[in-house]
């Protein structure tokens, strides 16, 4: 029986890391077991639009590591929000201070979501894209719409025309599609060419909408995309264990202090930074596919992003333990339950 996991440290390529104290409180689950995190920049009151934004960002995560009693060989991948008013000039600045990708939150689908993209189609936001495509900075949407007489369920489903609009107008923009949440989306994914891959959260591995609202209102789970029916979920684990390079780990680790979640209209967010490669290898092992957990946590993101391997290993045993019911300010995703593996 395999008792020991190694891996190569992991790349991370979508984490909400917050800015002040919550920063300071998350930042070190992940800097523990990955060697590179997206940023993600819809944080708040400053978002991150600029790079300027992207300086300032960059030295609040560097001076939160530096704060840390243990020293991990951790870099942020920065990333600016786009919105309908990023333009070229933005995209090139940002480019130049280091940002690696330009997130697009379509508005009104998610956390801080409220100056999000409005209109795919306009010739200005054709502009910026295509700016991104020139200096090689990456597209990472958030893959939902929110329409009139839409299902919050059917949300990811109504964007992927969009998607495949935007693949062909920009066939040399390398475009991820953020945590995939169900079948149609990743065979979407895999029909569409290689500039198009996708990010799989641990969460949505293990998730239905059953576990958000089946059993009692679960504030916990309710996250942006919905964790969906059965049938999704088992793509998902196909597409994150089957060793298609086109789906790595993106976990969307994103923290809100408890009191955020457990109240009327509650944020959206799974925090899953304190359980992350733990809860995946449960999921990999389940599969009896342990052997491509590290493919899709330490490599095929780097491939996509056209960056080096991560130096280094972490390794997970074989040993019980109990999740704590909440850490600093924030519950954790599986909170209170037994989990398999410990990080060594
Ligand atoms: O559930 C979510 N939470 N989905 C997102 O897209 C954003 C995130 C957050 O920032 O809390
Ligand atoms: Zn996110």
């Amino acid at each position: 029986m395999n008792d020991r996991i190694t891996l190569r440290r992991l790349d991370d390529m979508h984490c909400h890391f917050r800015i002040g104290s919550l920063l300071k409180e998350v930042l070190p689950f992940t800097a523990q077991y990955a060697s590179r995190g997206i940023a993600m920049p819809n944080t708040r009151p400053r978002a991150i639009l600029t790079g300027d934004d992207i300086f300032w960002y960059r030295d609040e995560i560097r001076r939160a590591l530096d704060e840390m009693p243990n020293r991990y060989p951790f870099e942020p991948l920065m990333t600016i929000e786009i919105r309908d008013n990023t333009t070229p000039k933005i995209i090139e600045k940002a480019h130049r201070a280091g940002a690696v990708a330009g997130k697009v939150y379509p508005l009104g689908v998610t956390t801080n979501s409220d100056e999000g993209l409005r209109d795919f189609d306009s010739e200005k936001i054709s502009e910026t894209f295509r700016a991104m495509q020139d200096v090689g900075m990456l597209l990472l949407i958030h893959g939902e719409l929110d329409r009139e007489h839409t299902l919050v369920t059917k949300r990811e489903e109504v964007f992927l025309p969009t998607l495949f609009k935007l693949a062909e107008r920009f066939p040399n923009l390398k475009i991820v599609l953020e945590h995939v949440s169900t079948r149609v989306g990743v065979e979407n994914v895999r029909q569409l060419g290689k500039n198009v891959a996708a990010t799989i959260t641990a969460h949505h591995l293990c998730l239905t909408l059953n576990d958000v609202v089946g059993y009692g209102i679960q504030p916990h789970h309710g996250c942006m995309p919905i964790p969906k029916d059965f049938d999704d979920r088992d793509e998902l684990i196909v597409a994150a264990t089957s060793g298609d390079p086109k789906f790595f780990l993106g976990s969307d680790t994103a923290p809100h202090p408890r009191e955020k979640k457990e109240c009327a209209k509650g944020a959206c967010g799974v925090y899953t930074a304190p359980v992350l490669p733990q809860i995946l290898g449960e999921v990999f092992e389940k599969a009896e596919c342990l052997d491509r957990l590290e493919n899709f946590t330490s490599r095929f993101g780097a491939e996509f992003y056209g960056l080096p391997l991560n130096d280094g290993t972490i390794s997970l045993i074989k040993s019980e333990w109990v999740v704590p019911e909440q850490i600093g300010s924030v519950v954790p995703f599986r909170a209170g339950d037994k989990l398999q593996w410990q990080l060594a």
